[in-house]
């Protein structure tokens, strides 16, 4: 799919990629990392509750910037995570090289975001003691997952525009599957049509202020 990719930086000095054939981003371009922290961190995990290990699923690696962000959380409230994510088109080394996110948010742990990148698809990989990853060389479509299982999903794919596939109620549904009760989804987007399909799958949903530079994000509670 992502035939070239260019890196272009954003209104807070953090990378993020363009596809000039998609016309599209992987992040907004008024702060990817704002954006990741303030959806993903301040609205989805940072509402889960700490006691026992936390298992999330994210839809799209891409830069892996949510997961990086996602460790340094871990880390620094020592909380247990089992993270998967799913990424069918993964970046050259080229690229991910070339992101910023090491240096702008934490410099030491470099090479931990390389790992990141670098580990093999359908591994377990032990981070530390208190955060698994694994990846899946696979599309949201063809992922199957045991029932009732997740507590957070970052719900980071293209915009419903420009791949409407990912959107489908019929994702939500298996989604809606995988989670446990009280579980929540979170999104940066906010279209009429994708809140009504997480209603239409059982969600409670909830319009929030958005990022910087957009008016509103999206979460979903099971
Ligand atoms: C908005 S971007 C990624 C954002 C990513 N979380 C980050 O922080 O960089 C969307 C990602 O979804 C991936 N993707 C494309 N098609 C997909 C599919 N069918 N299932 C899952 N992920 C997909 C893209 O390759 C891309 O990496």
């Amino acid at each position: 799919m992502q035939s070239k990719i260019e890196i272009i930086k954003t209104e807070d000095g953090s990378h993020s990629l363009y596809i000039p054939d998609m016309k599209e981003t992987y992040h907004s371009t008024h702060g990817a990392l704002r954006e990741s922290e303030y959806v993903f961190i301040q609205n989805g995990l940072d509402l889960i509750p700490t006691d026992n290990e936390i298992n999330i699923l994210e839809v799209g690696f891409g830069t892996g910037l949510n997961t990086f962000l996602t460790f340094l959380e871990s880390e620094k409230r020592a909380l247990k995570i089992y993270y998967q994510t799913i990424e069918p088109y993964p970046l050259e080394e080229n690229i991910f090289l070339e992101l910023n996110y090491p240096e702008m948010i934490s410099p030491d742990k470099s090479s931990i975001f390389y790992d990141f990148h670098k580990a093999s698809f359908g591994e377990i990989k032990e981070i530390n003691q208190d955060f698994i990853f694994k990846k899946h060389l696979q599309k949201l479509e063809n992922l199957e997952m045991k029932p009732a299982i997740l507590d957070l999903v970052y719900f980071d794919a293209f915009a419903p525009s420009k791949q409407p596939e990912l959107w489908e109620l019929g994702n939500f549904e298996k989604i809606y599957g995988w989670m446990k009760n009280e579980g929540v989804i979170v999104s940066y987007c906010a279209s009429g049509q994708f809140k009504r399909n997480l209603k239409a799958a059982g969600f409670f949903v909830e319009t929030l202020p958005g990022p910087p530079g957009k008016k509103e994000m999206t979460r979903g509670r099971k």
